[in-house]
């Protein structure tokens, strides 16, 4: 079995990606952790607590930060309703979240599952804490797949996406690190990936509670996605990244460079820079990438992926 733990601020395509996470078959998902992003930190919690349960699945929910590392939150309620699940008055969860603090889980888990895969859907606020407190864990961690990052345009401002741009410090942070991190933007969740019309009728028609709420929970984000984008149909970001940290070979071009997060301008704020020709090591660039994408080696980035069998995965992970 591989050992999965996902960090979340969980919203409606996080719940879905933790479906799909949950059904695998040779996953174990140690935990979920929460971060404050999409909405409010308790809000995901108990988001997060509610998939689990539809889910039928005990696992541990540990609730992290309730804000990013200098910033004030930004939450996505325009996206993803008030309640991150399209506001149609879900019930509480039967669950409580454990005492222990996601920060804390995050270390200990690092220690006791070497060779784990992280997968974030969130803002990079826990993981940046973590490594702070802990260094040691990025060598530990097999894999960090991180949803995050618009190498080709953003999904909040024109040059970011949204979970690298709530949080640019921590992300900067992380990207930092010796994390071996795999990059799922979010350009990879759009074109092919989005489902159709008829698409999203056919999962319906599985007549599982997980495919209803899968969709019905992502009802205010379909609407909002076709707003900015003009777009139609159901585009899902972490369901994306977690079909490619569930088989990599979903992934189908892969390059590898350093990535640098913009931390200073408002006009750029949170964009992720890749030194696609990698020149960042040329004698006019050093100084500047040398102070902003430290000693991390690179980062994987995938440009594209089987979108077809990303649905594939999708459908069957709610059929169950
Ligand atoms: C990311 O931001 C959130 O809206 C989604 O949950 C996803 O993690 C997409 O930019
Ligand atoms: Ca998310």
């Amino acid at each position: 079995m591989r050992s999965f733990l996902i960090d979340t601020d969980t919203a409606s395509d996080d719940a879905v990606a933790i479906m799909m996470a949950l059904a695998a078959p040779d996953v174990w998902v140690l935990a979920l952790t929460t971060v404050a992003g999409n909405v409010g930190l308790e809000q995901a919690t108990s988001n997060a607590l509610l998939t689990a349960e539809i889910c039928g699945s005990d696992v541990p929910v540990f609730a992290g930060a309730g804000r990013p590392l200098i910033r004030a939150l930004q939450d996505a309620h325009w996206f993803h309703g008030y309640d991150g699940l399209g506001d149609h008055g879900y019930p509480a969860p039967k669950r409580r979240h454990e005492r222990e603090h996601a920060i804390d889980a995050i270390v200990r888990l690092a220690h006791a599952e070497p060779g784990l895969t992280l997968v974030t859907l969130g803002p990079l606020t826990n993981i940046a804490l973590a490594l702070a407190r802990d260094p040691e864990i990025a060598a530990k961690i097999g894999r960090c797949v991180v949803m995050g990052g618009a190498p080709c345009e953003g999904n909040v401002t024109p040059a970011a996406e949204f979970n690298i741009w709530v949080d640019p410090e921590a992300a900067r942070a992380v990207f930092r690190s010796r994390l071996k991190i795999e990059m799922v933007g979010w350009h990879v969740s759009r074109g092919a990936s989005v489902l159709s019309d008829e698409e999203i009728a056919a999962i319906e028609a599985l007549g599982t509670a997980k495919a209803h709420f899968a969709i019905q929970s992502n009802s205010r984000a379909r609407e909002a996605y076709h707003t900015q984008t003009g777009e139609i149909g159901l585009s899902l970001a972490d369901p994306t990244a977690m079909a490619v940290a569930l088989d990599r070979t979903v992934g189908l071009s892969w390059s590898r460079h350093r990535i640098a997060i913009e931390t200073q301008s408002e006009l750029t704020r949170g964009m992720t820079v890749v030194d696609r020709l990698n020149v960042s090591a040329d004698a006019n660039n050093a100084e500047v990438w040398d102070a902003a994408a430290g000693e991390h080696e690179a980062a994987h980035i995938v440009w594209t992926i089987d979108s077809g069998r990303f649905k594939t995965m999708l459908k069957a992970a709610l059929a169950a």
